[in-house]
């Protein structure tokens, strides 16, 4: 056989590699946990923003978490092989090893209108399965879920769009503030401030989109953030390509924060890579991912 054609054999073998790699990891899961601790104070302006990557779990750290959470984001029901049931088997397992105190959607139901109705079955399931545990479920807007109306009273959580709870800690007794934010989505976009809140209790935001904390006043930044959005790139590409052309627009992963824990100006932030697919059903070196997310205050 010529060489060339060897080379030939070998590039082809490896592209229908790389396809079939693309469409099977979307039906993987990472079960995973993250510990967020409280970030020193910084109110240094967007422009000074100071982006710092943290681990997932702090080393040598064996205090009990203040609030505990399964946190999931961006099912896009029309393409997520991770099926509800595995969401459910995590929430139960995370149950069983320790206490709850809610299970939280980080928003994008479905990617279009004409995938809603997978959308409700989906969270549905997981509604059901939070209520026979006796957990709250709580979530917020994603950019495509203003197509949709109703969709809490309809999936079946509470919404914590532009509004806020008092919670306590089951462990210490101290109080925070649970916060949520509504996504205006991509078109006509208005990028909300951070609520006033009446109360120094520590905050946790939910937010579908990361790039939200760069739009408030410095002071007010919450203590603690978790999103999703951005699906760890969904698609990694030498040259951060899946930031720089496809997802342009989205701030944070070109300055450093794509997946994972980091310290914000201050805010400490987990982003999800969320579960499903959007726009293509394919997933590269990005796994979905649902996420025990341990709050020390
Ligand atoms: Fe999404």
């Amino acid at each position: 056989m010529e060489k060339i054609d060897l080379v030939y054999m070998a590039v082809s073998a490896l592209i229908l590699l790389y396809i079939f790699w693309c469409f099977i990891e979307p039906f993987f899961l990472i079960r995973d946990k993250a510990v967020l601790k409280k970030s020193p104070k910084d109110n240094s302006p967007v422009e000074n923003l100071k982006i710092k990557r943290l681990p997932m779990l702090p080393i040598g750290d064996k205090e009990e978490a203040d609030f505990r959470y399964v946190f999931f984001s961006d099912t896009h029901a029309e393409w997520c092989p991770v099926s509800s049931k595995r969401i459910c088997e995590s929430i139960r397992r995370a149950q069983a090893k320790a206490p709850l105190d809610a299970v939280i959607f980080g928003g994008d139901m479905s990617s279009y209108k004409q995938g809603a109705s997978r959308g409700f079955k989906y969270l549905n399931a997981i509604s059901k399965c939070c209520k026979e545990l006796d957990i709250p479920f709580y979530g917020v807007s994603g950019n495509h879920d203003v197509h949709v109306s109703n969709i809490p009273e309809t999936a079946g959580f509470v919404s914590l769009d532009d509004t806020h709870i008092t919670v306590r800690s089951r462990t210490s007794g101290a109080s925070a503030i649970l916060a949520g934010l509504s996504d205006t989505g991509r078109k006509n976009r208005v990028w909300h401030k951070m609520p006033a809140l009446d109360s120094n209790d520590p905050v946790i935001l939910v937010v579908h989109d990361p790039d939200a904390l760069l739009h408030f006043e410095p002071q007010t930044r919450p203590d603690y953030m978790l999103s999703g959005h951005l699906h760890g790139g969904q698609m990694k590409f030498p040259f951060r390509i899946e930031f720089c052309v496809l997802r342009r627009h989205d701030k944070l992963p070109n300055m450093g924060a794509v997946q994972g824990v980091y310290n914000i100006g201050g805010t400490t932030v987990f982003i999800s890579r969320g579960l499903g697919c959007g726009v293509m059903p394919f997933r590269f070196l990005s796994m979905p991912e649902v996420t025990v997310v341990e709050i020390k205050l």
